[in-house]
């Protein structure tokens, strides 16, 4: 049995890891505290899940007085850092949500902390459990393929899930390193890990021109906002099951002045909202990716054009189509074979199912891991990689190597 303490006690840290402890790990699993810069927010915790969690804003309080075996670390992710180097230097291994963090400063730092220390940091990637990504990393690694010349890349949010990253503390560049870190960390590990391969120079472009000061009938908040019946943006955070996000977020604002239905109009936005990002990788494929929050459907495509033929995969939501998903491999003899994914194995569970397998190997351990779904600070650090360089490139103007920021690191980024 392990004992574990969380801190960041928000959708992600209670959906997602608390309560799954609480009511599917009981006999590998125990959640000893919890923790938030928001006192109600962690007390909000023992009152909806109805279990009496021991509830701390102080962390070293809650170390000192659990002694937990992982900290897992689910705030906002400019703070990961800072909670995964402690933890770390209290001697206890650390489970971290993605992105690992947003600078190559802390990023730095974690590497350093986890090298002196000798205790673990894994960082959850569960995209990598999605059964079709699992899928194409098989059907690259199997050869099929052939080398990987190069790679187009498209992730597509739509107005709903794309706009929600402009409401919430996303939407500040400090708080998320922009959404080319927090939200692509996850789809450049994907292509580092299909490709097992490392990036190691990028370019970047990127802009603002759907979210943020573009049009004058805004308000401050969605609650309060006087254009709340004409928006076609207008979101209801009070109307939830079970008064979820009322408990975490409106009955906590005045604690913390965290504001969770925020206009997608704001001043204070300055991430981008649409991105295009060109990547070099070390054995030679190169990529091209892009990231646009403003989609009327959500879906995404990669292309992967090898010596042998051509595969593409496609996946559509929140449209009507003949197939949601498409798994198409062109070899070169003028054949097109589609893949029936009907029936492969499916979980049930947040991303597709991922996070129920993610969780699986976390808590009861795992002894084979075949296709290498379990990431390290390695994965964590590459994938941030490309984000932090295709944020240097656009604010220099310039291709970036990550050898300029992780080359100590990881010195075959040098060859
Ligand atoms: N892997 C995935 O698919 C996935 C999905 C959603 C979120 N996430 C990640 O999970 C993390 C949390 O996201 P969320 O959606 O739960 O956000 P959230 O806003 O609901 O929760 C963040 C929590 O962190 C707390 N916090 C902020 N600063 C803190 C500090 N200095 N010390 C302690 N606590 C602090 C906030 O009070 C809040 O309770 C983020 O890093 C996000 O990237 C991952």
């Amino acid at each position: 049995m392990k004992k574990y303490v969380l801190v960041g006690t928000g959708h992600r840290g209670i959906q997602t890891y608390i309560r799954p402890i609480l009511e599917e790990y009981q006999d590998c699993a125990e959640i000893a505290a919890v923790c938030d810069i928001n006192g109600k927010r962690a007390r909000f915790v023992s009152t909806y899940l109805g279990h009496e969690i021991p509830a701390y804003t102080d962390f070293d309080q809650m170390m000192k007085d659990h002694k937990p075996d992982v900290v897992i670390v689910t705030t906002k992710d400019c703070f990961h850092e800072e909670y995964i180097v402690k933890a770390l230097e209290y001697g206890c291994d650390v489970i971290t949500e993605k992105p690992m963090t947003t600078t190559a400063e802390m990023c730095a730092s974690i590497l350093e902390a986890e090298k002196r220390t000798g205790h673990k940091v894994t960082v959850t990637f569960n995209y990598r459990f999605m059964p079709i990504f699992a899928q194409i990393k098989e059907f690259v690694a199997s050869g099929k393929l052939g080398d990987v010349l190069s790679v187009h890349f498209e992730w597509i949010l739509d107005t709903t899930h794309g706009a929600a990253y402009f409401r919430r503390w996303h939407s500040q560049r400090k708080n998320s390193g922009s959404l080319v870190v927090h939200k692509s960390t996850h789809h450049f590990d994907l292509i580092n890990w299909i490709l097992d391969d490392i990036p190691v120079k990028v370019n970047a472009f990127g802009s603002r021109r759907f979210y943020g000061h573009t049009r004058e009938e805004r308000g401050a908040n969605c609650r309060t906002c006087a254009y709340k019946d004409s928006c076609e943006f207008y979101y209801d955070l009070a109307k939830d099951e079970q008064g979820f996000y009322k408990g975490l977020y409106i009955d906590c604002e005045d604690e913390d002045g965290y504001i969770r239905d925020r206009c997608l109009f704001s001043d204070d936005i300055d991430i981008e909202d649409s991105l295009s990002v060109n990547v070099q990788y070390g054995k030679g494929t190169s990529m091209s990716y892009s990231l646009t929050t403003h989609s009327p459907y959500e879906g995404w495509r990669m292309v992967f054009n090898g010596v042998n033929g051509r595969l593409e995969v496609t996946a559509f939501e929140n449209v009507v189509v003949d197939k949601q998903e498409i798994f198409r491999f062109y070899d070169r003899d003028g054949r097109c074979v589609d893949y029936d994914l009907r029936n492969v194995k499916r979980r049930v569970g947040g991303h597709g199912g991922s996070d129920t397998s993610l969780r699986d190997n976390l808590f009861r351990g795992y002894t084979s891991d075949p296709l290498g779904q379990m990431a390290d600070t390695r994965a964590g650090a590459l994938s941030i990689g490309v984000g932090i360089a295709a944020n240097k490139s656009m604010a220099e103007g310039r291709s970036v190597c990550l050898s300029e920021f992780l080359g100590d690191y990881f010195p075959e980024l040098k060859k």
